[in-house]
């Protein structure tokens, strides 16, 4: 079954409001002819309402890098999924490496996050992946395994046309080193079959699964040619608008 690609940009702690607007303008610019995809940006908090304005006119839509699970109240700090809709948001990234890693994100975290945003009317973009230790100790897929129920834990096979999971090796995010096609398109099937598991197995034939991890204009059209690779969440190479207009490129050629 067709599945329409996905390019996700994640642009991290990156970008004040004017280079994040300008970031946008300039993508615009570069993307008339891009309709083939499915494109978003997800700026930092302070940015995502302006980008959003920015993008009225546009099919690029706007995502958040994280979101809480309470709907408001004393939460120093956080940000719910309903204000993030109110600001443009129509997704949510949840359960990135580097929140599990620096910020003590856990499956259970993850999970209410999922639930919290879907409920609020948001789409979620979650990521999975294992880090080097657990790849090389032949532990990846029980990771993947581990993390796709515990985001997907108490949620319903009609919630699953809102949710794209994003593999992310972690051993490859940041670090110029990408999986090799092969080991993404594994590791896209394993979760393709995890969740068949869960959900019956129509849900992973339409079911996106995007690839992370230095995915950069050079190796992303043989990515993005693998069977079960239905898109990108791009870090470093969606901060510049050649690279991520590149990438878009390649995800239009492998559609
Ligand atoms: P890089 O593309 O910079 O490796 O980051 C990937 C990522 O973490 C996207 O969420």
């Amino acid at each position: 079954m067709a599945r329409r690609f996905f390019v996700a940009g994640n642009w991290k702690m990156n970008n004040t409001i004017e280079q994040s607007v300008n970031l946008v303008n300039s993508l615009q610019k570069e993307m008339r002819d891009m309709h083939k995809v499915d494109i978003m940006v997800a700026p930092p908090f302070t940015a995502i309402k302006s980008v959003y304005d920015a993008l009225s006119s546009s099919s690029i839509q706007v995502g958040a890098q994280d979101v809480f699970w309470e709907e408001s109240g004393a939460y120093t700090g956080e940000v719910s999924p309903m204000m993030l809709k109110d600001a443009g948001c129509k997704w949510a990234i949840i359960g990135h490496s580097e929140r599990r890693q620096y910020f003590g994100e856990t499956d259970d975290t993850v999970n209410r996050k999922m639930k919290a945003a879907l409920a609020a009317g948001l789409k979620a973009i979650v990521c999975v992946g294992e880090t080097l230790e657990e790849r090389d100790a032949g532990k990846a897929f029980d990771v993947l395994d581990r993390q796709v129920a515990g985001a997907l834990a108490g949620l319903g096979k009609e919630d699953m046309d809102k949710i794209v999971i994003a593999y992310e090796p972690v051993w490859a995010i940041g670090t110029g080193r990408n999986a090799t096609p092969q080991q993404a398109d594994e590791a896209h099937a394993k979760i393709r079959a995890r969740v068949g598991e869960l959900f019956g197995s129509k849900t992973p034939e339409t079911m996106r699964v995007l690839y992370g991890g230095s995915m950069k204009p050079a190796n992303a059209l043989e990515l993005l040619k693998c069977e079960n690779v239905d898109g990108g969440l791009i870090g470093g190479a969606s901060l510049k608008t050649a690279e991520f207009a590149a990438i878009i490129r390649a995800a239009i050629e492998a559609s």
